[in-house]
């Protein structure tokens, strides 16, 4: 029987984290011909993750241009992946999450009349705009796609709701069989700030922002609250934020704060370095997805600087907390757990309501059933 050819497309730095084990499930498997497409809507920040975890795309439409509009980056990906899908014909593309590329790859697919299969699926806040483009990239990936591989059983309840109900499979997210490969207790860091932190003398905090609907006075409320919090904590806390490389983030960050000896603006970290700091710090303050899914599987408490989350488990788990973009509610939430054991204690546990390790071996084996060349269905990954 022929091999399946797969094709999985990704763009920035998320994907490429949550789809490296995956490509490598595929590459492993004998039933499978794998072909790996970037996008490079990143460039930086993905190649440090194509080089971690050794993939070597068979294309790259190295699309990145600074301070690219929505409009670019989705037409751009269209007109590429074209001409890949013409010379290899996939049976399947895989497309991950909810990014411009991730849209573009399924719409393109689409258009060739090629099967899609959508991982990360069923995630929603409701909110057109929040967080955008992400609700609706990933809505409408949820109309394109043939496979649907949802993280959660809350997830997959998402789907349904919508009448999507063929071709669903709950597996976990990949993002917990990737971090089974990078944290570990003798990790050193090869950037040096971090191998000089006081981890056991002082409370670590690791921070990130981003989104695109945190623009503006949200972005700027969330730095005048982590400024407040280095200068009322100053002896007892250290901030790590990686800035990412957006020049809207860029300018958000060191605007507000510059100049405070216990705040450490880094470049972005490889996604090894990432994970083997959150294991060792005190909490993370984040707008991240990715983040409020690494940090409970690691027992750190999260607070989450946006006005909801498309991925209530872990605070129904009780580890992650919506602290909005308010400057005094940011503060006050991360000074109760600076304060308070008791407040901490309560967060502090390693929950892994996102996975078992075992997300890419489930999405290899719905793909085999799907196609037919399997009878058994994959058991559902269950919290
Ligand atoms: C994108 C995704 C978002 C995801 C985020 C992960 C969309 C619309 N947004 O947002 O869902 O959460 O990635 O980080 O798909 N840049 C560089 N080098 C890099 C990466 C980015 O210089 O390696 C700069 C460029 O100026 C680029 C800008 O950052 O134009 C923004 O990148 P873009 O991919 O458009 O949006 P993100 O905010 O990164
Ligand atoms: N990450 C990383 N280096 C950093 C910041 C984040 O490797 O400097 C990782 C993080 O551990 C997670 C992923 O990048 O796996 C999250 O990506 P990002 O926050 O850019 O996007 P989101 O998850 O919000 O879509």
């Amino acid at each position: 029987m022929d091999k399946l050819k797969v094709m999985t497309i990704f763009g920035t730095r998320p994907e490429a984290i949550k789809m490296a084990p995956l490509v490598k499930e595929l590459e492993r498997r004998p039933e499978f011909d794998s072909f790996c497409c970037v996008t490079a809507q990143h460039r930086q920040m993905l190649d440090t993750v194509l080089d971690i975890f050794q993939i070597t795309p068979e294309f790259d439409l190295d699309i990145m241009e600074q301070s690219q509009t929505l409009s670019t980056i989705t037409s751009k990906c269209l007109l590429g992946l074209e001409g890949v899908f013409q010379q290899v014909r996939p049976d399947l593309v895989l497309v991950h999450g909810d990014t411009s590329t991730t849209f573009a790859g399924a719409l393109a697919a689409f258009y060739q009349q090629i099967a899609v299969g959508h991982v990360e699926a069923g995630l929603r806040t409701g909110d057109k705009y929040s967080p955008f483009p992400e609700e609706m990239n990933r809505s409408m990936v949820g109309r394109l796609a043939d496979l649907h591989f949802c993280p959660t059983e809350s997830n997959r309840r998402n789907l349904a709701a919508e009448g999507i109900a063929r071709g669903v499979f709950v597996t976990g997210n990949t993002v917990i069989d990737a971090l089974g490969t990078t944290v570990r207790g003798d990790f050193k860091f090869t950037t040096e700030a971090l191998n000089q932190l006081d981890y056991r003398g002082k409370k670590v905090i690791v921070i990130t922002c981003h989104r695109r609907e945190n623009y503006g006075e949200p972005m700027d409320q969330i730095m005048t609250a982590l400024r407040r919090l280095a200068l009322a904590y100053e002896d007892q806390v250290e901030l790590v934020y990686p800035v990412h490389l957006s020049p809207v983030v860029q300018e958000a960050a060191h605007s507000r704060l510059d100049g405070l000896d216990n705040v450490h603006l880094i470049d972005p970290l490889t996604a090894d370095e990432m994970h083997n700091l959150i294991a060792r710090s005190y909490m993370v303050m984040t707008d991240s997805g990715g983040l409020q899914e690494e940090a409970p599987a690691l027992g750190k408490p999260v607070l989450v600087l946006r006005r909801e989350t498309e991925r209530p488990e872990a605070v129904a788990a009780g580890t992650v907390r919506i602290a909005g973009t308010k400057g005094s509610d940011i503060f006050a939430m991360a000074a109760d757990l600076i304060d308070s054991p008791a407040a901490y204690a309560v967060m502090a546990h390693a929950v892994n309501p996102y996975g078992d390790g075992k997300a890419c071996r489930r999405i290899a084996d719905g793909i085999l059933y799907h196609f037919g060349r399997t009878d058994r269905m994959p058991e559902p990954f269950r919290s």
